[in-house]
């Protein structure tokens, strides 16, 4: 569906944000242009796209922020949540060090984002089935514990990602 720019009744900020190399800036392009780059670069600085939907008939344009999950490019945090409405928090179900730090990050947007944005913990790269590391049930139980939504991705194939934003933007809406 084509959207006219000048037709836009909301525009939602979204940030991503997560551990270095879970797969942050994939999942957005996958989201954003429906692509897959397997020698995905480690973000510098702060990145957004946008993807424009429909919900409830009313043009929704999602503007979505990405930034680098490593501690030494972050010289953000104010700034890059500032105004944000929703939070995809993504870890790596085949590393379990991402799922165990996925509480420090929760720590973060409570401290710095609006204590009304919607966050969507994802467990991405579900692809990779024979390494999983974090059960999905110890991910629905945290979930659950802390008020996220959650689902499991792959950006490299897309399963679940256009649902995961789209049920985000919803509870946004
Ligand atoms: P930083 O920018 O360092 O914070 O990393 P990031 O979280 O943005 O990770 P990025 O999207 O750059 O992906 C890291 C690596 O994981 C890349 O080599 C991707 O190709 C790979 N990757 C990302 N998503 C998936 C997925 O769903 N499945 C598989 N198998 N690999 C993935």
């Amino acid at each position: 569906v084509h959207h006219n720019e000048d037709k836009i009744d909301y525009v939602f900020k979204v940030v991503v944000i997560g551990d270095s190399a879970v797969g942050k800036t994939q999942v957005l392009s996958r989201f954003a242009k429906n692509e897959f780059c397997f020698d995905s670069k480690s973000t510098i600085g702060v990145e957004f796209q946008t993807r424009t939907v429909s919900i409830q008939s009313k043009v929704v344009k999602a503007q979505i922020w990405d930034t680098a999950g490593q501690e030494r490019y972050r010289a953000v945090t104010s700034a890059y949540y500032r105004g944000a409405l929703g939070a995809m928090l993504v870890y790596d179900i085949t590393k379990r060090q991402t799922f165990d730090h996925v509480a420090r990050w929760v720590e973060e947007l409570r401290a710095h984002a609006d204590s009304s944005i919607v966050i969507m913990l994802i467990g991405n790269k579900a692809d990779l089935v024979d390494s999983r590391a974090v059960p999905t049930e110890d991910a629905v139980e945290f979930a659950e514990r802390q008020g996220l939504f959650f689902s499991e991705t792959s950006a490299l194939s897309g399963h679940n990602v256009e649902s995961a934003f789209l049920k985000l933007l919803e509870e946004i809406f």
